[in-house]
């Protein structure tokens, strides 16, 4: 079956065939980069008029590089929420039409279900029931999947997601947009000079017994040490690489952590990274490891998988075929984790 997945829900705007839930045919992808970069971030109206212009090329020059016609297409898969509502609309509604006009059946798919769908695109792919780790700009969870489209949720953050607080400190240290991928390149510049000063980042909820997450305490205390050290006028290229590589152990310390204490507390058969920060190489080393210890086998996206993209939305469809009228379709950008077990429920 070969499904074309199409993904809008923040700034990209991507399409993908993927055969069976796990073959990649092509994928296509327009980021709307360079006006965000400009701005220091998302900026919601202006990346929706992008992917407007973007959205019909992206899905044409798709079926182009896989030599595909819309005829030889089984099924349309879209995330409907959640994210940006403007950004999301592009997608649904394009996909609605297509649907339509292609006479092919659409399923809708929960992003945070998608980017978990990462580790199917693999001839090796995750046993149930699998313990996953979803961590985005927008969340942070740690969810048991008994099955396909069976998800029980342990635990997620009380306040900002990993990859925000990331990106909220990234925005103080002056560092390029995306954040993320820089505070880890800002980490490694780490000088031995940096010894002789103290910072100490706390980890919130790490030896609370509940597994959920808490990162707006950590970006806090960031901000804090971040002005003393301003504020006394020591050499910005020296503290930002320090405050860099202290909030990237606080965060992955708390994730990991908190994911180790959910394995001990549901056994699972697998461990399962997904979500835009599952590309920080500390993350993706320490959560190795500690699989390695515990003898379970653990998936990890390739770095292409692991942010925003259409490929693992036409995978999640493969697995979760629930095809809807396309007028019954409708974008939410309020979407989370709940939302899938009330479905599924
Ligand atoms: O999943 P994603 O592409 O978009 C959402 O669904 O939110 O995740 C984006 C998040 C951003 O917060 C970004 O800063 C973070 O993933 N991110 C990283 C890295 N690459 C992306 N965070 C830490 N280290 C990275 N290498
Ligand atoms: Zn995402």
């Amino acid at each position: 079956m070969i499904i074309l997945g199409i993904e809008t829900s923040c700034d990209e705007t991507a399409a993908a065939l993927v055969e069976d839930g796990t073959r990649l045919l092509s994928q296509e992808k327009a980021t709307s980069f360079k006006s965000n970069e400009l701005m220091g971030g998302v900026v919601p109206d202006k990346t929706a008029r992008e992917q407007l212009r973007f959205i019909l090329p992206v899905i044409s020059k798709t079926l182009d590089k896989a030599a595909l016609t819309s005829s030889q297409i089984d099924a349309l898969a879209i995330t409907y929420g959640p994210g940006l509502i403007g950004s999301l609309l592009i997608g649904v509604e394009t996909a609605k039409t297509l649907s339509l006009a292609w006479n092919k059946p659409l399923v809708p798919i929960n992003h945070l279900v998608g980017h978990i769908y990462a580790n199917w695109l693999d001839t090796n792919p995750p046993l149930f029931p699998a313990l996953v780790l979803i961590v985005s700009g927008g969340h942070s969870e740690i969810v048991l999947m008994k099955d396909h489209g069976d998800f029980e949720l342990l635990g997620s953050t009380r306040d900002d997601a990993a990859g925000e607080c990331f990106d909220k400190c990234g925005r103080l240290l002056g560092l390029p947009y995306p954040y993320g991928p820089f505070i880890e390149k800002e980490a490694v510049k780490l000088s031995p000079n940096a010894s002789s000063l103290t910072i100490s980042f706390p980890r919130p909820l790490k030896s609370d017994p509940s597994l959920d997450l808490s990162f707006s305490g950590l970006k806090t205390a960031f901000q804090t040490q971040y002005r003393r050290l301003v504020s006394e006028g020591l050499d910005p290229a020296v503290f930002k690489p320090l405050l860099a590589h202290e909030l990237q152990e606080a965060v992955v310390d708390c994730l990991v952590t908190k994911f180790l204490r959910a394995a001990e507390v549901h056994p699972p058969s697998s461990l399962v990274l997904a979500g835009g920060v599952a590309a920080n190489s500390l993350l993706r080393q320490n959560l190795s490891a500690a699989a390695t210890e515990l003898s379970l086998p653990v998936h990890i996206p390739p770095l292409s998988l692991c942010t925003d993209n259409a490929t693992y939305i036409a995978a999640a469809a493969y697995f979760n075929y629930q095809p809807i009228s396309p007028p019954l379709l409708t974008a939410d950008p309020t979407l989370n984790f709940r939302s899938v077990i009330h479905e599924s429920s």
